[in-house]
């Protein structure tokens, strides 16, 4: 597929529903690939365009905080571990192997205790998540899925999850929150595989959009060889590009490395409702 043309910015700011219907968005693909990069750019263009952004770091190996240039990363609590909390709004304190708790526990003080914000962008930590083999849904599980829910009822809201490479521990219901997953590619043989796996669980998890994203594009020649590997889903080329080493990976808010292409995919998702 061929990639959309630039919507003219001038277009481009009299939309003010961006992305209202699309308000839900998982990045994923391979480790290294860029997910966590462009879930900053994401947050960083979005936040200034005057969206609530909320931004989730829902991998293990999480560096959000350090890439948006927040510079106190260990004050983050992952969700994940506050037990105590979890237990009590699941019901399943007190309750030792118990099967039944709490499917919907009341999250809605969570995000405001948890997150920091940093340049216009809410951040919060979800810690390492169990996998969802066999349909499982362990209390945390029950605990996110709400948790991203309830951040879903205010209007003019947008939650990105930087999700861990692979999204196998995403269980059906984790899944149902997610609007549009990114799949973030870069042109080499591991890249393709991992992408190919996960567009086969996106299918599975019935995932309503699935748009592929080919970063680190040097020349033609990536170019052609990722869009040899896809006949479809392809929106987005993005160049490799050196500013990005000359800043250490930071993503902090003057920086406008990737505005263009974060407003391509914006544009894209905007025509595409
Ligand atoms: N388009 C790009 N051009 C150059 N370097 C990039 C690009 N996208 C990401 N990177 C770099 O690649 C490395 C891995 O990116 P990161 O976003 O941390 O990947 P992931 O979160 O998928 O593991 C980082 O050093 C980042 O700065
Ligand atoms: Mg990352």
């Amino acid at each position: 597929m061929k990639e959309k043309p630039l919507t003219n910015s001038r277009q481009f700011d009299k939309i003010k529903t961006v992305i209202s219907k699309t308000s839900k968005i998982a990045v994923t693909g391979k480790g290294g690939a860029g997910k966590s990069t462009i879930s900053a750019s994401l947050s960083i263009f979005l936040s200034k365009k005057g969206k609530d952004v909320w931004l989730i770091d829902c991998d293990p190996d999480a560096n959000l905080a350090t890439i948006l240039g927040y510079p106190y990363p260990d004050k983050l609590q992952p969700i994940v571990e506050l037990k105590e909390i979890i237990q009590e709004r699941t019901l399943t304190k007190n309750s030792g192997s118990v099967p039944f708790f709490k499917m919907n526990p009341d999250v809605s003080d969570i995000p405001e205790k948890f997150s920091v914000e940093h340049n216009g962008v809410h951040l919060m930590l979800m810690g390492k998540m169990k996998p969802a083999k066999g349909g499982c849904f362990c209390p945390e599980n029950a605990f996110v899925k709400s948790l991203i829910s309830h951040l879903l009822l205010k209007e003019n809201e947008v939650v990105i999850m930087d999700m861990e490479a692979g999204i196998e521990h995403l269980s059906r219901g984790t899944a149902s929150a997610v609007d549009v997953m990114l799949i973030i590619t870069e042109p080499s043989f591991s890249s393709i595989e991992t992408t190919k796996r996960i567009l086969t669980l996106a299918k599975q998890l019935n995932i309503k959009k699935v748009l592929l994203i080919a970063n680190k594009i040097h020349n033609d020649r990536d170019r052609d060889f990722i869009t040899n590997k896809f006949s479809e889903n392809i929106v987005l080329f993005i160049p490799y590009n050196t500013e990005l080493e000359k800043n250490r990976g930071v993503i902090d808010s003057d920086n406008k490395i990737l505005d263009k292409e974060m407003e391509k995919i914006i544009s894209y998702l905007e025509e595409n409702k």
